[in-house]
């Protein structure tokens, strides 16, 4: 058996010790007395050097020939290399091949992003997808890491639902048995929020549906979702809460992945600096101003689109909060704003460099009259939510609650134009495979 062995412990160890490491050939490179391997393991690339003089001619002539993505057990020992990424690399003693491979289909060459994303099976490990996948992995356990810190309990809500959580127009369906329509979940909240009638404080993190018909840099059909739903939090605890989350777990995340962003080319420091300072909580009426004076043709009750808020986001220089909608364009479970009552208190926090909206929040209703009045408006039959609205009957309080869509904040960590690289399978409207 091979022994199983974490290249990073060996890094700190004696460089003089002899270990095996088990990975696969990213590249190869070098002459006729020297070949330079780049060894894949644990997702990280190591370099290791063959010798012609030390291996003989034999053994060099095989390295030489290697294909890429040859899988490998290779013994050796550590030297120092200030150039090299980990400061270290392997001087090669022997090796043994597990597994070949010929014409892998991802060369070194430029490759049109169809072609990768037909081949994102293998795409997944070139060496800047496996610096966006560990920024995703980070950027994960981060936001688990902040909600368990903060007292929340972790509640997987549903895929398969009932009853519509969002809007009737981005809906996947299908047959359930002799039980009708089953949706998959636009979003978890409507679970959540009977959850925090339990436990006060709860998140979900996990998979949400959309069949968005269109096709941008920003949507996905799948795409991760975080919820966080808070009993007694009304709508400025809840954009507290939102602004603490967003600045902490982009720190910690950036933080941890300074390698990684280095081969993305992303210096994270123009992101470090929005986060010194506060996001600006502009109100819906006064964003319409803005744009107006900005010579856009828009008026007070259209939903602002993607160009409009990064004329806002560049108006304020940073990631802001739009607050205040119309009531008639945002979902019906979102509390009537008492000041306005044309408006709900909800807002979405838009972040700059063209990522948009990465945040929908809101207070939730908590009047069961004005609950119903409003699924009756969209045409979603209240009897599908009487589960639901048992919160307003049995010992209703002021709650609050956002969702963060994670390939958006990844794209924008990552410096990406397009979010379709920031999940491993990315489903869209004209992609289903692999
Ligand atoms: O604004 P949305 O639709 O809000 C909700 O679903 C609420 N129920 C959340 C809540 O209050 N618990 O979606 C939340 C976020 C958006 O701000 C966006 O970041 C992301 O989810 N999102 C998408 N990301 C990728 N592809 C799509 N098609 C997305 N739709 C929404
Ligand atoms: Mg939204």
């Amino acid at each position: 058996m091979i022994p199983s062995l974490d290249p990073k412990e060996t890094k700190t160890s004696d460089a003089k010790v002899t270990l095996p490491l088990q990975g696969w050939v990213q590249g190869l490179r070098g002459n006729n007395h020297v070949q330079f391997l780049q060894l894949r393991t644990n997702g990280e690339i190591f370099q290791v050097v063959c010798e012609k003089e030390k291996l003989g001619e034999e053994m060099f002539k095989q390295i030489k020939s290697l294909p890429q993505e040859t899988s490998l057990v290779v013994t050796g020992t550590w030297q120092d290399n200030p150039k090299a990424p980990s400061g270290k690399e392997l001087l090669l003693i022997s090796f043994e091949i597990v597994g070949s491979s010929s014409d892998y289909p991802i060369t070194p060459k430029e490759h049109g992003p169809d072609f990768l994303h037909n081949h994102r099976h293998l795409w997944l490990r070139s060496k800047r997808q496996l610096a966006i996948q560990r920024v995703r992995s980070e950027l994960s356990f981060a936001i688990r890491e902040f909600f368990r810190n903060d007292g929340y309990t972790l509640i997987d809500t549903p895929i398969l639902t009932g009853s519509i959580g969002e809007s009737a127009g981005t809906l996947f369906s299908t047959e359930y048995f002799d039980l009708g329509q089953a949706y998959l979940a636009q979003t978890g909240q409507l679970y959540l929020e009977t959850a925090a009638f339990a436990h006060s404080k709860v998140y979900c993190f996990g998979p949400t549906f959309r069949a968005e018909k269109s096709k941008t840099k920003r949507h996905l059909t799948e795409f991760w979702m975080l919820e966080a739903e808070t009993a007694f939090l009304g709508q400025e605890g809840n954009l507290d809460l939102q602004e603490r989350f967003v600045k902490s777990v982009l720190k910690t995340t950036i933080e941890r992945t300074r390698e990684d962003l280095k081969t993305l080319d992303r210096d994270p420091q123009p992101l470090l600096n929005y986060l010194e300072k506060p996001f600006p909580r502009v109100d819906y009426k006064e964003a319409i101003n803005i744009l107006q004076s900005a010579g856009e043709a828009i008026t007070w009750g259209e939903d602002i689109n993607a160009e409009r808020e990064q004329i806002l986001t560049n108006h304020y220089g940073t990631a802001i909060f739009i607050q205040n909608f119309p009531r008639a364009i945002k979902a019906f479970y979102m509390k009537q704003n008492p000041n306005d009552p044309k408006t709900v208190l909800s807002a979405d926090l838009i972040a700059p460099d063209g990522i948009g909206e990465i945040i929908g929040g809101s207070e939730r209703e908590e009047s069961y009259e004005k609950i119903v009045e409003r699924l009756q408006e969209e045409g979603l039959p209240p009897e599908d939510y009487s589960w639901y609205l048992d919160l307003r009957k049995y010992g209703s309080v002021p709650h609050a609650g956002f969702g963060m869509g994670l390939e958006r904040v990844i794209a924008w960590v990552c410096g990406l134009p397009h979010i379709r690289e920031c999940i491993p399978f990315p489903r869209m409207i004209y992609r289903l495979t692999p």
